[in-house]
């Protein structure tokens, strides 16, 4: 008995959906993996919690990780070679978490922007500030034929004393995807308090895992085993909408 308690326990904790839609495990461009072999390492552990399709996003952002179209898909390139040498299987594809500033609007106006799936592109505001013209772009990006999803909403601190800017985006058709780390309690607890209130108004509509490195996998095992996941999980499956990204993009 014994030991098949703790044979179970030993099994990694499983997320209620497939398809992860935000990482950075693309090695060597961005802050995420640094290496071909820790990108294998952190994408066998996205599979032990049942992810079934990733779709990876390397940061595009100026000044800070220039990112063309060229460099992201040699990189991606190299990560296919090597998930293959190690005979490590799992459906995936790629994009960019494009940070809503000058190089992305160069490169949107350039047409080689590379779509989430479907018509959705994976956005990302500053840390400091809400930019600027944030209303122009998100403007250009629906004109331009996108739906913009934006990254982990409840980690920008100025919306933590006006969280009706959350009602104004969302209702302006912005959708949003919450990082799991954020309902694990990783980014502090103001953050997770904005994940639970955007759950609470029905307002998440992807969870991603944003994985960047192996700090993020210990959080998310853990996670996975707490009741607070349990809580979370019981709120959230049927609402999030991940696995309708699971088929191959028909655009
Ligand atoms: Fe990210």
């Amino acid at each position: 008995m014994l030991k098949i308690f703790s044979k179970k326990s030993e099994e990694a904790a499983k997320l209620f959906f497939k398809t992860d839609i935000h990482s950075h495990v693309v090695p060597g461009i961005d802050d995420g993996s640094p290496s071909v072999e820790r990108s294998l390492e952190l994408i066998a552990r996205m599979k032990s919690w049942g992810l079934e399709k990733l779709i990876v996003t390397p940061h595009v952002t100026q000044d800070t990780f220039e990112n063309t179209p060229e460099i992201i898909s040699e990189a991606y390139g190299t990560l296919q070679s090597g998930l293959q040498d190690a005979g490590i299987e799992i459906d995936m594809d790629y994009s960019a978490e494009y940070r809503i500033d000058e190089m992305f609007v160069e490169q949107l106006e350039g047409g080689i922007v590379r779509r989430l799936h479907g018509d959705y592109l994976l956005v990302e505001n500053s840390y400091i500030q809400e930019p600027y013209n944030i209303d122009q772009i998100l403007f250009q990006v629906s004109m331009k034929g996108y739906h913009p999803i934006l990254a982990h909403p409840e980690r920008y601190m100025y919306y933590y004393d006006k969280p009706k800017r959350y009602n104004d985006l969302h209702s302006k058709g912005i959708l949003f995807q919450v990082n799991l780390l954020s309902l694990a309690g990783y980014y502090g607890k103001e953050a997770k308090k904005v994940a639970e209130m955007l759950i609470e108004k029905d307002y998440v509509d992807y969870l991603g895992t944003d994985l960047h490195r192996r700090t993020h996998v210990e959080v998310m095992d853990k996670y996975l085993r707490s009741k607070d996941y349990r809580r979370h999980r019981e709120k959230l499956e049927g609402r999030i909408k991940n696995d309708e990204m699971r088929g191959p993009s028909e655009k």
